[in-house]
Parts: structure tokens; C-alpha cells; sequence
């Protein structure tokens, strides 16, 4: 059996006052219909067989989609219903034997569902099947309509229910499969007959039954995998659930968490057993963490990769891979592409950018190192600076093992400072320095006696 996805993601999404298209908004740092899109992978879809209909803010979303190297989407120029937006991948039910239906809006529907929903669907022989959720306050959502046997008759939308059907609290999760051949044949019959006078998707269910397919409607345990967001509101409370959820999974798997306040992790971090994080940090992207760490409290960790006993206290840290052993903060900035080996000491006001740091190297107060390869065992004293940009062009900075860089070393690169050197305080570095020297760069001191300052002067006239 082949099986292709279709995703509506065209709606406006007036409610959520912003300028993104409404499957654009975030939670938890990953837009809604991203979440979509994982949960189909890991079901086992590959993205050539996953379609999504696009229409207001197409642009924005399109270029997500590349990204994610799902490369299929359809225009939607006008918003005529959920039947109209699948009208528009007709193209795709010749291919398929099965095809989902599901919403770009609606970030929780999960693999299992979608992949149980599907066994169901094949074994019954359905032309559709419908994945519902029952709700203390299902307004706003279609109503699953059943006979008194329990067999699903049809959707019947919000606006066109009676008072009686209103109070059903069944509704519509909005994913479906179909057999393509029955979507097909059912499109074509769609008419815009309802309060709103669009083309609903739900009108097919009834349209297949009166062609003699069979229809069944699955009920999920989980009423979350419904959840969409309309409005700011609703995104607020999908980011709480998820935020919930992870830090359940994390506690689970052996993280400590003294108290979550202010902690945001998202979907795809990883982080080891005994690893404490504390209040207000924020963990980004792919970032991976090691066993027996503690990061945080106040830092925000975005696609790094940290070996274990790491300590971060207020520390930012984009693209960067650290070792085990590896202390820095408070208040440092690590920048892409540094790479700090085992047991590298990062202190205070510390801006580390683009540089290889080796092993047990100690930069401890107040200095920048940029586009610098560090060797091992290397002390930077207070307050040194590598000067790797001319205005126009980057240059690196060599340093090698066991050197020693004095407080207020400025290194103007490209400049390379052999193995055990030491450059005294206060020098300005523009010559390589040969390993085992020490090199002082300092005027000559010059002091006049009995000189008088102004403010000493004024004072006495
Ligand atoms: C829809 C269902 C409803 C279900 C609910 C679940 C219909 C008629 N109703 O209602 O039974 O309970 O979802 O969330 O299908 N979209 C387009 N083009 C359009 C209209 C919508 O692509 O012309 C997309 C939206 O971006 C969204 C999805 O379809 O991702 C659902 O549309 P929405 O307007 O939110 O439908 P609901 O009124 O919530
Ligand atoms: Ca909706």
C-alpha cells in the first residue's frame, strides 16, 4: 500500500494578531506545523510523500517547509474551506492508495495515533476513518454524529449545529485517512451548503457513506492530540502543556529539577542522567547534554553539544561543543564554533568566538578570544584580547601549549605565541613569539618629579 500525507496549512489565523501565518506560530520554539511534520516522521513518511496546502503567508511557510526538505505544496489562493484546501493536492490521490488529512494548526497529533488510525482504517476495509476526542468543552469543534448503534453518520460543523448536537461532546480531531480513490470521488460531489458557505472537508464522510464506503471514527485516550491554537491564548497553553510534558520526560529519564521556573526545553534536547538544571534556563535545538552536569541557573543553550560534569552558571552558548569537565560563568558568551576540550576553565565576561580551546586551558577574567586555536595547559591572565579583525579582513591567533598570556595581552592576529612562552603584562603582540621566551612590549617609563596635577593646581588658586 503506498501512503501519501496532505497538510492544511492556507488558514488565516485573524485571531492570533500576528504577521507569521498561524501554523508559523511557535510553541515551544518550533513552529506548530513542524511539530506536524516530526510526528509524520517518525510515523515512517518520507517527505516526498507529504503534500501541504499553503496560502496566507505562503512565502513564510514554503520556506520552512524547504528547510525541512518537505518540497510538495500547493497554493491555495483563496480560502473557500478544508474541502477547497484538499481540492487543491488532487493531483496527489491518483498516486496513493491511502491518504491522510491532518492540520498544520494542531501541533500534538503524535505518530502513534496517526500509524494505529491507519491498521484500523486497512483491516476495516474503510474509505475513511476518522481520529476523534472526547472534551468537557468541545465548542468550536465538529460533532461526531452517531446512530444509536454507535456508527458514525457524519460532522456536523459548530455554526450548523442544533442546540441538541451542540451538547455532543465527540468532536472532529480534524486528521483522517481516506482511501484516495473515495477522496477523490467525493471532492467532486462537495457543495458549499452550510452557515459558512464553504467547502467542508467533514461533508465527504456523509457523501461516501451515501456511495456505499464505509466510515468509522476512532476515539483517542489522549484529547490533546486535538489541540489547536486559534488565538494567543491557545499558544500559551500548548506551550505549558509542552514544557509540562518534556520536563516530565526529562524527570523520568533521572534529570534533577529543584524547581522548574522559568526552565523552557525544547522538543529535541537530550540530556543525561543526574544533570541538574536550574531556574531560567533555556535549552534550544539539537543541543545534547552529558551525564552529572549543572547548567544554568539564567542560561540559554542552543545547539551545543556538552560532554559530561559540565557547569554552566549564566552562560550563552550557540554552536559550541565542550568536553567533559569543562566549568564556565558566570556571564560568558561562547559564540559558534568554539570548541573547548576537557577541563577547560571559561570565567567571567569571557567572549569565546570560532576558536579550538585545548585541554585544562584557563581563561579566568574579562578577555575575547576570536578565530584562535589554544593549546593545552594555557593561562590567559586578566583582561587580554585577540585582535583578529582589521576591518576588513579575520585572522587567526595561534597559542601553544603551557604558554602564558599576561593580564592585558593584546594579540594582534595573524600572530602565533610558541609553546611556553609567557608575554608580559600589558604587551601588544604584532611578531611571532618563538616558544620558551618571554617577550614585554612596554614603553620605556618615564616619570617626572614633582609634578603637579591640575585639579591640584585649581584647587589652590
Ligand atoms: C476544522 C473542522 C472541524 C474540526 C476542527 C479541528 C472542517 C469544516 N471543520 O474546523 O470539524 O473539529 O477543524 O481542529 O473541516 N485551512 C485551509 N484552507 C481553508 C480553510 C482551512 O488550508 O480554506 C486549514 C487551516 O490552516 C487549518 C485547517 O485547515 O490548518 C483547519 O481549518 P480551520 O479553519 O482551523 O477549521 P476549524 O473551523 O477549526
Ligand atoms: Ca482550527
Amino acid at each position: 500500500m503506498k501512503n501519501g500525507v496532505i497538510i492544511l496549512a492556507a488558514g488565516d489565523g485573524t485571531r492570533m494578531k500576528s504577521s507569521r501565518p498561524k501554523v508559523m506560530c511557535e510553541v515551544l520554539e518550533t513552529p506548530m506545523i513542524g511539530w506536524v511534520i516530526d510526528s509524520l516522521s517518525e510515523a515512517g513518511f518520507a517527505s516526498e510523500d507529504i503534500g501541504v496546502i499553503t496560502g496566507n503567508g505562503a512565502e513564510i511557510v514554503e520556506k520552512y517547509l524547504g528547510e525541512r526538505n518537505v518540497l510538495k505544496t500547493f497554493r491555495q489562493n483563496e480560502r473557500k474551506g478544508t474541502g477547497h484546501a484538499v481540492m487543491q493536492a488532487e493531483s496527489m490521490l491518483g498516486e496513493y492508495d491511502n491518504v491522510l488529512v491532518l492540520c498544520g494548526d494542531a501541533p500534538f497529533m503524535d505518530a502513534d495515533t496517526i500509524k494505529s488510525t491507519l491498521k484500523a482504517h486497512e483491516e476495516s476495509g474503510n474509505s475513511v476513518t476518522v481520529v476523534t476526542a472526547s472534551l468537557v468543552n468541545p465548542t468550536g469543534y465538529g460533532r461526531i454524529l452517531r446512530d444509536i448503534d454507535g456508527k458514525l453518520l457524519g460532522i456536523r460543523e459548530q455554526k450548523d449545529c442544533s442546540e441538541e448536537e451542540k451538547k455532543i461532546a465527540e468532536i472532529n480531531s480534524g486528521v483522517y485517512w481516506f482511501k484516495a480513490s473515495a477522496l477523490k470521488d467525493a471532492l467532486g460531489k462537495l457543495k458549499p451548503n452550510n452557515a459558512a458557505g464553504e467547502y467542508y472537508l467533514t461533508d465527504t464522510i456523509e457523501i461516501i457513506r451515501d456511495n456505499g464506503g464505509l466510515a468509522e471514527a476512532f476515539c483517542a485516550e489522549n484529547a490533546d492530540i486535538v489541540l489547536g491554537a486559534n488565538s494567543r491564548k491557545d499558544l500559551l497553553n500548548l506551550n505549558t502543556i509542552a514544557r509540562n510534558r518534556i520536563i516530565e520526560k526529562h524527570l523520568d529519564n533521572g534529570v534533577e529539577f529543584v524547581a522548574t521556573d522559568g526552565i523552557i526545553i525544547g522538543k529535541n534536547v537530550v540530556i543525561g542522567r543526574d544533570t541538574r538544571i536550574l531556574p531560567n534556563t533555556i535549552l534550544r535545538g539539537n543541543t545534547v547534554i552529558g551525564e552529572n552536569c549543572e547548567i544554568g541557573p539564567n542560561s540559554l543553550i542552543e545547539n551545543c553539544t556538552l560532554g559530561n560534569n559540565v557547569t554552566l552558571d549564566n552562560v550563552h552558548a550557540y554552536e559550541a561543543k565542550l568536553s567533559d569537565n569543562v566549568k564556565a560563568g558566570p556571564f560568558v558568551h561562547l559564540r559558534p564554533g568554539t570548541i573547548l576540550h576537557d577541563g577547560v576553565k571559561i570565567g567571567d565576561f569571557v567572549e569565546v568566538k570560532n576558536s579550538e580551546v585545548g585541554t585544562m586551558t584557563c581563561i579566568a577574567h574579562l578577555t575575547y578570544v576570536g578565530d584562535s586555536d589554544v593549546g593545552k595547559d594555557v593561562n590567559f591572565g586578566c583582561g587580554c584580547v585577540t585582535a583578529n579583525y582589521d576591518g576588513l579582513n579575520k585572522f587567526r591567533t595561534v597559542i601553544g601549549d603551557h604558554a602564558f598570556i599576561g593580564c592585558n595581552t593584546n594579540l594582534i592576529a595573524p600572530v602565533e605565541i610558541g609553546a611556553n612562552a609567557t608575554t608580559a603584562a600589558g604587551s601588544t603582540i604584532t611578531k611571532n613569539v618563538p616558544p620558551d621566551s618571554l617577550v614585554i612590549e612596554r614603553g620605556q617609563p618615564r616619570t617626572i618629579e614633582n609634578w603637579e596635577h591640575n585639579s591640584k593646581r585649581k584647587r589652590k588658586a
